[in-house]
């Protein structure tokens, strides 16, 4: 017995080790690189959350508590005597409503007062995952596409959402195959100087019937909100759709390629859990402040599991609803791609690289090549007049690419 609590000892002095080495590496350098070196293997990337009970990070924490929470083991206890099996470090002080602001956090999160304004909100109302509906398009998916578009747009960018339906996300049947089209925006406030534009926006609505808008703002680190709101929205209005493929507003889609892509793949058996893009492996939070992916030590520790980049992917109806169940199970990350990929990693799924998706671009010289678009998927960045004018070389039956 006593070589047994012995053992855990040393076990536990080990662990808290590991803890430290992990914080002085963390701050000495860029995690995302040194992916070589010898003590990192001390912190495994797949479910590290799982391994140190007490992390520091305050994602980190609440992913730890989510788990506990669906834990199938556990859950059966905790529902029974909640209080009695939940450990100390797991006790909710919280507001029970997630989407009060919890400013719990102000003191949890150490350097919370220094950090930037963007992760205090985030913070702030990271919990809350439900925002009333402004605009909903229920029948948009009546004709149960084969391939659903879904499109991250910004309330001001009118030209933008028309050139993407009058180039590659033109709605109605091409190649043979339904394509629907959705924008997803949410709210363009006054808090951030945008002037009032829901009466244009509600013509734009009525005029197209394509616009799905939520009541939030509508800011960078709420894309994940973005993400999870149209898996839930996908879930309720489109379960039938056979493929999506969600991006921004400001890259340029083939959308014949991807057709064609699909309808060589449909029928492996692996078109199920099919999820491509331009993936990105081997990253981790970026530690300079003075980056736009910037992520404080005191919000997140550990790796960033493969994922593809938001600009655009592609995957399949069915894991658009396996996503959408498990996002319940993951705490919201404020960098919506990296968010995915750790959704498809609770999956027990990683996103494949497909060469078709050019979110850095093609070279220069080929850029005003019609034939160099024709074997690609996405390329980022397209503004509306060159979305038109690529969109016409494609479609144009005398394009001879040989
Ligand atoms: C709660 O636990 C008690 C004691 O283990 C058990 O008798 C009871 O059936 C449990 N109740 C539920 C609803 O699981
Ligand atoms: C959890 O916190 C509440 C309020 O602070 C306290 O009353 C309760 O005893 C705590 N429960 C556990 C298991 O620590
Ligand atoms: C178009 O699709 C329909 C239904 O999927 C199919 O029956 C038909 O053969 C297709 N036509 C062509 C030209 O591929
Ligand atoms: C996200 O949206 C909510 C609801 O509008 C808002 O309270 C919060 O400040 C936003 N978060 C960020 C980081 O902008
Ligand atoms: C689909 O299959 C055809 C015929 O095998 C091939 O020519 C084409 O390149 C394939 N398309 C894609 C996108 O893989
Ligand atoms: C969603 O997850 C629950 C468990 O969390 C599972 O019972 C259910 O079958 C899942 N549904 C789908 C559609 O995957």
């Amino acid at each position: 017995m006593h070589g047994g609590r012995k053992k855990t000892r040393v076990l536990c002095i080990m662990m808290m080790l590991n803890v430290f080495i992990f914080i002085l590496v963390g701050v000495s350098r860029n995690l995302g690189q040194d992916r070589g070196s010898q003590r990192k293997v001390h912190i495994p990337s797949k479910r590290f959350w799982r391994k140190e009970k007490t992390s520091l990070a305050f994602w980190n924490k609440e992913q730890q508590r989510l788990d506990f929470i669906y834990n199938p083991i556990l859950m059966p206890a905790l529902t029974n005597d909640s209080l009695r099996v939940m450990p100390d470090w797991l006790n909710d002080t919280r507001p029970p409503d997630p989407c009060r602001p919890d400013y719990g956090v102000t003191t949890q999160v150490k350097d919370f007062s220094s950090l930037p304004p963007r992760f205090q909100d985030f913070l702030l109302h990271m919990r809350c995952r439900s925002y009333p509906m402004i605009m909903d398009q229920p029948h948009v998916c009546k004709g149960k596409p084969y391939l659903l578009l879904a499109v991250k747009s910004l309330a001001p960018h009118f030209d933008r959402r028309q050139a993407i339906r009058e180039s590659w996300g033109r709605a109605g049947v091409l190649a043979n195959h339904t394509v629907a089209t959705v924008f997803l925006l949410g709210d363009a406030t006054a808090i951030d100087h945008f002037p009032d534009l829901s009466g244009m926006l509600r013509h734009e609505a009525a005029l197209h019937r394509d616009i799905l808008q939520w009541d939030y703002r509508d800011s960078f680190f709420n894309l994940t909100l973005k993400e999870v709101l149209f898996l839930d929205w996908f879930s309720q209005r489109c379960p039938d759709a056979r493929f999506v493929f969600k991006g921004d507003d400001d890259v340029f889609v083939n959308t014949w390629r991807i057709l064609d892509f699909l309808q060589n793949s449909s029928g492996m058996a692996k078109a199920k859990d099919l999820f491509i893009g331009d993936v990105i492996t081997n990253a981790g939070p970026h530690r300079n402040q003075k980056l736009k992916y910037f992520i404080p030590e005191s919000v997140f520790v550990g790796t960033y599991p493969p994922y593809a980049g938001g600009g655009g992917f592609l995957y399949s109806g069915d894991l658009a609803l396996r996503l959408q169940n498990i996002s319940q199970q993951v705490a919201l990350y404020p960098i919506d791609d990296v968010y995915t990929g750790m959704c498809l990693q609770r999956l027990g799924l990683a996103p494949e690289k497909h060469k078709g998706f050019r979110t850095f671009d093609i070279d220069v010289k080929y850029r005003d090549n019609p034939c160099a678009y024709k074997s690609l998927m996405l390329v980022h960045s397209r503004n509306p007049n060159e979305m038109i004018k690529i969109w016409a070389w494609l479609s144009d039956p005398e394009l001879d690419c040989q």
